[in-house]
């Protein structure tokens, strides 16, 4: 346990110092949207964090610094105010981060696992080793908004060894949705409960931009039959003509990732689209957008046992055959690039590449007991923010499961957001 705490804190901790190393001092400094923080607040904000869970609560030593709790306190602080704030200067934060990883290391050495509920099987740690991969890939989207000349790098994904294509008809059986047994898997992903659901159809892959722009040349952006009424006046009052990052390029589109243009890529999942472009684009095709539920026992459920599983492809950790997760290539992967990775019944990529927009709004499980505290989940439960399930190429396996779960506001596309539709099952496909 002590062992694979320090290697994934270690790790996280490498991307972090990557994402920031990467670019000088103002430009850290810097809000390049103001949807986004600073780099630098996100970089002290992972300190803090570490300090307030791991140093204080779980060791219970002497602050290191109380008086900045405030300025990285992110419900106190909205990201478009947090420019203007007294933020440590990027060698300050470096050395904050430092002296509190120290003392983490030192206390990891003395605790006990299982004491108490919060350290019971390395949870707390577990805990901040994802808080830090969040921030890091949030900090990613941040690279993607900002301008200027590129400075990340990273080889292309592997390319699709066939064609795959078409949807998956996932039978009328009750599944278990939700874990009580996945160490590090956080409040909201349990407790683990039955879900029966009638037959359903759902995409093979996730939506690719051929596809998607054949909804845009189709006029899926002038044609309010397709939206929501309030997509419609989200597309209007934001003059969306096309997913983020595009534009046009002679007869087709180009998009910007990273600092380069480059031509759109037909049989890669698009990215960067809002809830309500996903939800128009599903009902142009006559489908719909998959509920979470749905979502989920396409990722897990195994026929064969009727056991939901940890992933599409087993209970295994995800290895780089299975998934492109982790930052190892700045884009998503061609549909099909990872056969490895499917599903019992035959779905694609339903972990890794984008994050993938569900029709449900985001609620406890039944049962649902916040822990540790109500600020990480809870408070967000509503209306407001519909789910995201099954990670992308910016997300950490550590913070990527099968029943892990991503919630954001329906208009939100600075994040790696694409999706896959679904239908209800007609008669003569349920009953085969
Ligand atoms: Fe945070």
């Amino acid at each position: 346990m002590r062992g694979r705490i320090t290697a994934e804190l270690a790790r996280a901790r490498s991307r972090t110092s990557l994402l920031t190393e990467v670019v000088d001092d103002a430009d850290l400094m810097r809000q390049h949207s103001p949807l986004m923080s600073p780099l630098v607040w996100d970089l002290a904000h992972v300190g803090n964090q570490e300090e307030l869970w791991l140093v204080r609560d779980v060791g219970g030593r002497e602050p290191v610094r109380c008086d900045i709790d405030e300025l990285y306190d992110a419900f106190k602080q909205p990201r478009r105010d947090r420019p203007t704030l007294p933020l440590l200067r990027p060698a300050e934060a470096r050395a904050y981060l430092g002296t509190v990883r120290d003392k983490v290391h030192d206390l990891l050495d003395a605790v006990t696992f299982g004491d108490r509920p919060l350290v019971a099987d390395g949870f707390a740690f577990g805990m901040i080793v994802q808080h830090e991969q969040q921030h890091d890939e949030t900090m990613l989207a941040t690279h993607q908004l900002r301008s200027g000349p590129a400075v990340l790098h990273a080889p292309p994904p592997p390319e699709p060894p066939a064609p795959v294509g078409g949807e998956v008809l996932v039978p009328a059986r009750p599944f278990t949705m939700g874990t009580d047994t996945d160490p590090w898997a956080l409040d909201n992903e349990r407790p683990a409960h039955r879900v029966d659901l009638p037959a359903y159809v759902i995409d093979a892959t996730p939506v690719t931009n051929g596809q998607y722009e054949a909804f845009i040349a189709d006029g899926g952006y002038t044609d309010p039959r397709w939206w929501s009424p309030a997509g419609w006046a989200h597309r209007l009052r934001e003059e969306l003509s096309a997913p983020m990052h595009w534009r046009r390029d002679g007869d087709g589109w180009s998009y910007r990732r990273f600092g380069r243009w480059e031509r759109v890529r037909a049989d890669e999942p698009v990215v960067h689209v809002c809830w309500h472009e996903a939800q128009a684009y599903a009902s142009w095709a006559g489908k719909r957008l998959p509920t979470e539920a749905e979502w989920e026992k396409a990722a897990r459920w195994d026929p064969a046992t009727g056991r939901s599983r940890r992933y599409p492809w087993g209970d295994g950790d995800p290895t780089d055959a299975h998934a492109n997760l982790g930052q190892r290539h700045l884009r998503p992967a061609p549909v099909g690039a990872y056969p490895a990775g499917v599903s019992p019944l035959g779905v694609h990529q339903l972990i890794g590449d984008v994050w993938e927009w569900t029709s449900t709004t985001f609620r406890g499980h039944p049962g649902f007991t916040a822990f540790p505290y109500r600020e990480y989940s809870e408070v967000f439960f509503g209306d407001d923010h519909r789910v995201l399930r099954g990670g992308s190429f910016g997300t950490d396996r550590s913070a990527c499961r099968g029943t892990f779960r991503n919630w954001d506001y329906p208009i939100r596309r600075q994040i790696f957001s694409g999706f896959r539709c679904a239908r209800d099952a007609r008669p003569d496909e349920s009953h085969r």
